[in-house]
Formats: C-alpha cells, sequence, structure tokens
C-alpha cells in the first residue's frame, strides 16, 4: 500500500465494489461531472474497468483510498493514461460524498506524485477538471500543479457547455512534502 499523511492507496477490494457503485458511480451529477463522458448505470456484477480492475492493462493503474486511521474506503484513485515514450500519465481521483473536504482529495494528489515520479519515474503528471470544480483545483495546486490552460465549452455537463482546466505538474517542480 501506498501511504500519505492520511489516506492509503491499495489494490481494489471485492468488498469495495457495491460501495463505489451505489455511493459513487450511481450519482448522476458526480458521474456526468467527472466522467468526460455520458452517465450510464452499472449493473451489479458487471466488470466494469471502474470497479473491477484489468491488472493486464498497462497504460491504467486504479487504487482504491482508504483512511490510513482504521482502513475505511473513502474513494478511487488512479493514474491514467500512462505513456512510457514520454513519460508522462494523468492522474484522477473521486471521494466518496462524506469523505469530501477533509484534506483527503489533497493527500491522495500528493500519493498519485509519488507514485508517478518516483515509482513509475514520469516525467510530466497532468489533470484534468472542469473550471468550476474548485475542491480538484486547490487539491492539485496545493500539490505545485499550475493551470496550463483552459479547454473552453469542452465538457458537455447536464444540459450545458462548461471549461475544462488543464494542470501540470514536472518531476523537477515536484516537493514531496509540499502538503504536509
Ligand atoms: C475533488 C475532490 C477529489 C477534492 O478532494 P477533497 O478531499 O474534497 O478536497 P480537500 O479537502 O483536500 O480540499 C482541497 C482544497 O479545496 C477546498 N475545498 C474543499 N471542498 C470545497 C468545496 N466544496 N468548495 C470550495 N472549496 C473546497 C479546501 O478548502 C481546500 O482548499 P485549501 O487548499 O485552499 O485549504 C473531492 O471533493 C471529490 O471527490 N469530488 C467529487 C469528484 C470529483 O470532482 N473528482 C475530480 C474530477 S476531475
Amino acid at each position: 500500500m501506498l501511504r500519505g499523511g492520511k489516506v492509503g492507496l491499495r489494490a481494489r477490494h471485492e468488498d469495495d465494489i457495491p460501495i463505489l457503485r451505489t455511493e459513487l458511480y450511481d450519482d448522476v451529477v458526480n458521474g456526468s461531472r467527472a466522467e468526460g463522458g455520458p452517465w450510464r448505470p452499472i449493473t451489479p456484477g458487471s466488470k466494469d474497468p471502474r470497479l473491477v480492475p484489468d491488472d493486464k492493462e498497462q497504460g491504467v493503474v486504479p487504487f482504491s483510498v482508504v483512511e490510513l486511521n482504521g482502513g475505511t474506503l473513502v474513494g478511487t484513485a488512479t493514474l491514467w493514461g500512462i505513456d512510457t515514450h514520454n513519460r508522462s500519465a494523468h492522474i484522477g481521483l473521486g471521494l466518496l460524498p462524506g469523505a469530501r473536504g477533509q484534506g483527503y482529495g489533497t493527500d491522495v494528489v500528493a500519493v498519485l506524485c509519488h507514485y508517478g515520479f518516483i515509482v513509475r519515474g514520469l516525467q510530466r503528471l497532468q489533470i484534468e477538471t472542469l473550471s468550476d470544480n474548485t475542491a480538484m483545483l486547490r487539491s492539485a495546486e496545493r500539490n505545485g500543479f499550475v493551470r496550463e490552460g483552459v479547454l473552453r465549452s469542452s465538457a458537455w455537463v447536464l444540459g450545458e457547455f462548461l471549461d475544462e482546466v488543464v494542470l501540470g505538474l514536472l518531476a523537477h517542480e515536484w516537493k514531496p512534502d509540499a502538503t504536509a
């Protein structure tokens, strides 16, 4: 398990799946804002890769996020779009509603940076998020990510086009203890 100050990132366990499906992926608003595509219901027992990772898929590393204190599941985190030629990847995360606003998101980004830069030897990490997602923007910026651009009206979200912000962080810019 990868450890931050408050959270751990570990493999997906069978018990995580119904909790993630009902508390995270059944939420139409959260799914529409976070997935970059239309929300669809996930059938119980489905092998949807958001719930049941394919360990042979080299371009994506999915984690379950747990509280270090007690091990309760609080969300998901993913390193995706791993490009071993350009040594870059994207990061994504989603916390269960009851776990938001307690500093966990900032800590998850810190742990994903450690995994990307130290464990995987990547040179660049990128995040895309809606321009009104203050919690995601702050979680990234607290870890040193800088806003590199705005993709105007790039996301169709529940009846309107919204802007997305692209943030990037390079390995030499990263300060591991920035959020400690
Ligand atoms: C986005 C998300 C991962 C952030 O994690 P979090 O644990 O809620 O965020 P933190 O508690 O670490 O807070 C980070 C910063 O955002 C601020 N913040 C938190 N919730 C906020 C809110 N609802 N509105 C405005 N600011 C907020 C905090 O005050 C903190 O600011 P600071 O660094 O200036 O002190 C989490 O809220 C989440 O899972 N949201 C739903 C899914 C989602 O949006 N995923 C990202 C898709 S790209």
